[in-house]
C-alpha cells in the first residue's frame, strides 16, 4: 500500500504543477495569479474538493500523445464561499493556454451539472486561449456543451464568471451567457477575434486592450459588469457579489443580522434641488435609504444614465433600479434599458424584491435612438418590470414623464407600493413642452408670446408638476416625506414578504430581443 500510496502522490504533485515551473513564472511576470491560486482566494480555507486532478487529453494528433498534463488545463471542484456551497473552475493558462479540450470541457460539464442537481452558484474562472486548436471540432463540441448548459442552468443557479486573463473565441460566448462577467484591468481581454484577425479582416489597427479590454468593456460595451483593479479586487468582488444571491431560484438569500437603529433620514429632506432642472446624484438618496455601505453597484461605468445594484434593507438583500439625473438628466435610452431589463431580470429569477427610485423626464430622442431600435429596446425594461413577480416598490423622487412613467414600474405594470416624494411631477410631458404644444394657437395669437407661454407653463405646472393627481387615483399609494422612506421601504418590503404571483402558464414568454 505504502508504494501505491506514493505513486498517487507523484501523480497529484505533477498535477499540481501545471503546465510546468517556467510558465508559472512567466504567469507570475505577468502580474497573473495561477488557476489554482485563484482559488486559494476564493474559496474559504481547507474547503476545496478537487474533482478530475488526473483527467489528460485524449488527442493523438501533432504529436499530442506526447504532451499530456494531468488535469489537462482546468482546475474543477467545489468548496464553499463563507460556508455556502459553490462549485468552481479555474482555468490553467499554463497547459496550453487554458486551451478547451474535449476532456477540459467534460471536466467542466460535469461540475456544472453537479452544480444545477444540487442547486449551488457556478463560478468559472476563465484564462482561456478559447478552442484548442490541435483538437478541431472536438473542442467546438466541447464549447457547446459549455454553453447549452450555461444556458439550461440560466434563472436556476447563479452562474459568474470571471476573467483573469485573454479569453478569445469561445472563451467569451459562455461568460456572455452567465449573469454576472467580472474583468481584470490590463491582464484580461475578451474578444471574439483578436487583433491580428481584425487587421486582415477589415484593415483596422487596435490593440488587444482597447479592443477587448476591462476599461472598452465595461464602458463601451457593458459585456463586464465590473472592472477591477486586480485579481484579488476581482475576487472580492465575486465573494460579495454572491453574498446578495440565493443558491438557487428556489430560495431566498440569507438575511444578516440586523440591528435597527432611527430609520428616520432628514438628509434626505435636502437632496431634491430646488430649480427642477438641476441635477443630484441618486447614489446619494441610496446611500441614505439602504444599510449602510451596502450598496454594491452593477454595470458603474456603462449606461451612467441608469444605476443598478444591490444592497441590504433591515438586513434582506434588494436589488436596485435607479434613474440617476446627475446623467443625462437621467433620461432612458438603449443602453440604460437593456442594462435595467437583465438587471430586473437577474432579481427576479433569483427571489430578489426590487426598489425602484425614479426621477426621469423620458425616453432620448433622434435619429441615433431610433435607427438602433430604442423601440425594441426600451420595451425590453417595459417587458422585465411587466413580468416580474418579485415584491416590487417604487419611488418617485421627482420626474415621472411619459412612457418613462408607466416603464419604470409603475402601479399598472404590478408594481406593489408606489411612493412618490412631495417633489414629484407626473405627467405626460414637462410643463414647458406641455404648454407648447396644447396652447400653441394662444401663444402664438398673443400680444407678448413669451409672457403667455409661460402663463400657459405654469398652469399646466400647478396642475400636474406634483403627485397629488396621481394619489387621488391610487396610482401612487402615499405622498411621503423624504425623511422617511427608508422606514417606509423596511414596512413594505417586510410586509410584502410572502407574496405569490403566478403569471400565466407558458412555455417561456417572447421578450422583445
Ligand atoms: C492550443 C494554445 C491556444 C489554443 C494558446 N495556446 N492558445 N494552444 N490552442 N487556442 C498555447 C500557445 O501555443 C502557448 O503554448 C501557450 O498557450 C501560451 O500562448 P502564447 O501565445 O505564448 O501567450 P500570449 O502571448 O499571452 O497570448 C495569449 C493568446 C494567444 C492571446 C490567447 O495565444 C492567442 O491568440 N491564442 C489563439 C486564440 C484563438 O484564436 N483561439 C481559437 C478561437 S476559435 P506554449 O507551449 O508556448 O506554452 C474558438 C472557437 C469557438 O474558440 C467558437 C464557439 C462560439
Amino acid at each position: 500500500m505504502d508504494k501505491k500510496i506514493e505513486t498517487l502522490q507523484n501523480k497529484q504533485r505533477e498535477a499540481l504543477l501545471g503546465g510546468g515551473e517556467a510558465r508559472i513564472d512567466s504567469q507570475h511576470k505577468k502580474g497573473k495569479l495561477t488557476a489554482r491560486e485563484r482559488l486559494h482566494f476564493l474559496l474559504d480555507e481547507n474547503s476545496f474538493e478537487e474533482i478530475g486532478m488526473l483527467v489528460t487529453h485524449r488527442s493523438t494528433d501533432f504529436g499530442m500523445e506526447k504532451e499530456k498534463y494531468p488535469g489537462d488545463g482546468v482546475v474543477t471542484g467545489y468548496g464553499t464561499i463563507n460556508g455556502r456551497l459553490v462549485y468552481v473552475f479555474s482555468q490553467d493558462f499554463t497547459v496550453f493556454g487554458g486551451s478547451l479540450s474535449e476532456t477540459h470541457a467534460e471536466k467542466i460539464c460535469k461540475i456544472m451539472d453537479l452544480a444545477l442537481k444540487n442547486g449551488a452558484p457556478v463560478i468559472g474562472l476563465n484564462d482561456s486561449g478559447g478552442a484548442r486548436i490541435q483538437e478541431g471540432v472536438v473542442s467546438l463540441g466541447g464549447y457547446a456543451d459549455i454553453f447549452y448548459r450555461n444556458t439550461m442552468a440560466s434563472g436556476v443557479i447563479p452562474q459568474i464568471s470571471a476573467i483573469m486573463g485573454p479569453c478569445a473565441g469561445g472563451a467569451v460566448y459562455s461568460p456572455a451567457i452567465t449573469d454576472f462577467v467580472l474583468m481584470v484591468e490590463n491582464t484580461s481581454y475578451m474578444f471574439v477575434t483578436g487583433p491580428n484577425v481584425v487587421k486582415t479582416v477589415t484593415h483596422e489597427i487596435v490593440s488587444s486592450e482597447e479592443l477587448g479590454g476591462a476599461s472598452a468593456h465595461s464602458t463601451k460595451s457593458g459585456v463586464t459588469h465590473f472592472a477591477c483593479a486586480n485579481e484579488i479586487e476581482a475576487i472580492n468582488h465575486v465573494k460579495q457579489l454572491l453574498s446578495y444571491m440565493p443558491q438557487n431560484c428556489e430560495e431566498n438569500t440569507p438575511a444578516i443580522v440586523y440591528d435597527p437603529t432611527d430609520e428616520h433620514r432628514p438628509h434626505l429632506n435636502e437632496i431634491i434641488p430646488d430649480n427642477n432642472s438641476q441635477p443630484y446624484d441618486i447614489r446619494e438618496v441610496i446611500a441614505e435609504i439602504a444599510d449602510e455601505n451596502t450598496f454594491l453597484e452593477v454595470h458603474k461605468d456603462f449606461a451612467e444614465n441608469i444605476v443598478v445594484g444591490f444592497a441590504r434593507l433591515a438586513g434582506r438583500s434588494i436589488g436596485i433600479v435607479a434613474n440617476q439625473p446627475a446623467f443625462l438628466a437621467g433620461v432612458l435610452d438603449i443602453h440604460s434599458s437593456v442594462k435595467g431589463a437583465r438587471f430586473v431580470r437577474f432579481c427576479d429569477s433569483f427571489n430578489i424584491p426590487l426598489l425602484v427610485l425614479e426621477d426621469v423626464p423620458g425616453f432620448l430622442p433622434g435619429t441615433d435612438q431610433e435607427w438602433n431600435a430604442i423601440i425594441t429596446n426600451g420595451a425590453k425594461l417595459l417587458y422585465a418590470f411587466c413580468e416580474a413577480t418579485v415584491p416590487r416598490i417604487t419611488v418617485i423622487t421627482r420626474k415621472a414623464y411619459g412612457g418613462a412613467y408607466d416603464v419604470m414600474n409603475s402601479k399598472h405594470i404590478g408594481a406593489d407600493m408606489n411612493y412618490a416624494w412631495p417633489s414629484a411631477e407626473i405627467a405626460v410631458m414637462g410643463a414647458k413642452g406641455a404648454a407648447e404644444i396644447i396652447f400653441k394657437r394662444d401663444i402664438t395669437a398673443a400680444e407678448d408670446p413669451n409672457a403667455r407661454w409661460l402663463e400657459k407653463e405654469k398652469e399646466y405646472s400647478d396642475i400636474f408638476a406634483n403627485p397629488y393627481r396621481a394619489a387621488e387615483r391610487g396610482f401612487i399609494d402615499e405622498v411621503i416625506e423624504p425623511a422617511d422612506t427608508r422606514k417606509k421601504l423596511i414596512r413594505a418590503f417586510k410586509m410584502l414578504e410572502n407574496k405569490v404571483v403566478n403569471n400565466p402558464r407558458k412555455k417561456h414568454g417572447n421578450i422583445p430581443l
